[in-house]
């Protein structure tokens, strides 16, 4: 008989998920998110008027079937974890318009979103998108702004968002990718580093004064393993790569080095709050997984290259981005990591949030929390499930 006990507890985990509608009530009630790229479902698009290439197919084309403002071909991680609650897609909180519903929760994520403001990188003289105006103080501005509309006193506030899940992320990325991109030495964008946790840490402080008690907060990918940068970054000397898997070893530390900062960030607020769960997302260690070992989950054996391109090693080309004339896109994106060479495949995403869903890469776990009802989940045999 091949009735392991691994089996058994899939069935069980299985079981888990089926049985998780009924509960509704006992989870999550709302979503808010704040970010970039990583978990914009729709606010850039709008703001531009698409003008901008994810107006356009391929984007989009795997799930919605049609462009969303996702920078993706499909859900990001942040639509797999509202489906595994049981609530809606979070709207995105620009096109909300007049008919604004956003008693489940509402997505600030801007795509080009920093968390340092333009003027530090003016100062800097560092180019960031000047059309992008939502940078991380912004999007908790507009959200202090919306509250009237989704509660009328601070106390009925605090009792709103006690049960809602609070999305403090992915951001930061872009505060280093514009310097990078640019030329910037690693030496001076390291200095960056405690000013972008610091500006997350002061949003994380303004929604726990709002009445938050769930945060999760990404950290930030590999990005010594993302297609774009593997391009720009390229040399012939191999010893900058790692021999497992391909990646900049010197790009991956610095990731690291971010992190291993925002964690202790994390741990320092955490004291300062004890009533307050805040969950670091290890989008890293999600991500290095499949890079160590691609097939065993799925992806191709090669999963540094994106899947649309304008061509080269890591089919990433500055002249020619996914969805420009003369890209291509792949056959099967399932079977890709890196959609257009920056950000994830749905399948890329669907990885790291199933993983965040198991108590995998979080700290402390996400399923421990309110979202899943004792008489549901016994946690003894979840753990066996998850190590
Ligand atoms: C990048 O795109 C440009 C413009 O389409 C093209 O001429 C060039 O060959 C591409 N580079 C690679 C390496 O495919």
């Amino acid at each position: 008989m091949a009735c392991s006990s691994t089996y058994l507890s899939s069935l069980i985990f299985t079981l888990i998920l089926l049985l998780l509608p009924s509960h509704k009530q006992a989870c999550f009630t709302s979503i808010f998110s704040f970010g970039d790229s990583l978990a914009d479902t729709g606010n850039l698009l709008f703001y531009l008027n698409n003008n901008h290439r994810v107006s356009q197919l391929p984007y989009g084309q795997t799930y919605f079937h049609h462009p969303t403002g996702r920078f993706s071909d499909g859900r990001l991680v942040i639509d797999f974890i509202a489906e595994a609650i049981g609530l809606p897609l979070v709207p995105p909180y620009l096109p909300g318009g007049d008919s604004r519903n956003f008693e489940k929760g509402v997505n600030f994520a801007v795509a080009g979103a920093t968390a340092l403001n333009n003027d530090f990188f003016k100062s800097k003289g560092i180019h960031v998108n000047w059309y992008n105006n939502f940078n991380l103080d912004v999007q908790v501005e507009l959200f202090k702004q919306l509250l009237p509309s989704i509660c009328s006193t601070t106390s009925e506030c605090e009792e709103k968002f006690s049960s809602a899940l609070f999305l403090m992320g992915e951001i930061g990325g872009n505060d280093y990718n514009n310097p990078f991109f640019q030329g910037k030495s690693l030496e001076e964008i390291t200095t960056f580093v405690p000013l972008v946790v610091n500006a997350i840490s002061r949003a994380i402080t303004e929604v726990i004064e709002l009445g938050a008690r769930t945060l999760l907060v990404p950290g930030n990918f590999p990005i010594g393993c993302n297609s774009a940068y593997l391009t720009l970054f390229h040399v012939s000397n191999n010893e900058i790569y790692d021999q497992e898997t391909g990646c900049i070893n010197w790009l991956n530390e610095f990731s690291q080095y971010h992190n291993q900062l925002l964690i202790n960030e994390l741990q320092s607020l955490s004291k300062l709050h004890p009533h307050v769960t805040i969950i670091y997302a290890d989008y890293f260690e999600a991500l290095m997984t499949i890079f160590r070992s691609p097939e065993k989950y799925g992806f191709q054996s090669f999963p540094l290259s994106a899947c649309c391109g304008g061509g080269g090693l890591y089919n990433f080309n500055l002249s020619c981005y996914c969805g420009d004339l003369g890209s291509t896109v792949c056959m099967e994106p399932s079977n890709y990591v890196s959609w257009d060479g920056i950000h994830l495949t749905e399948a890329g995403y669907k990885h790291i949030a199933t993983g965040l869903l198991q108590g995998k890469y979080t700290n402390p776990p996400l399923i421990t929390q309110s979202c899943f009802p004792e008489t549901i989940v016994d946690l003894h045999d979840f753990k066996q499930y998850s190590s």
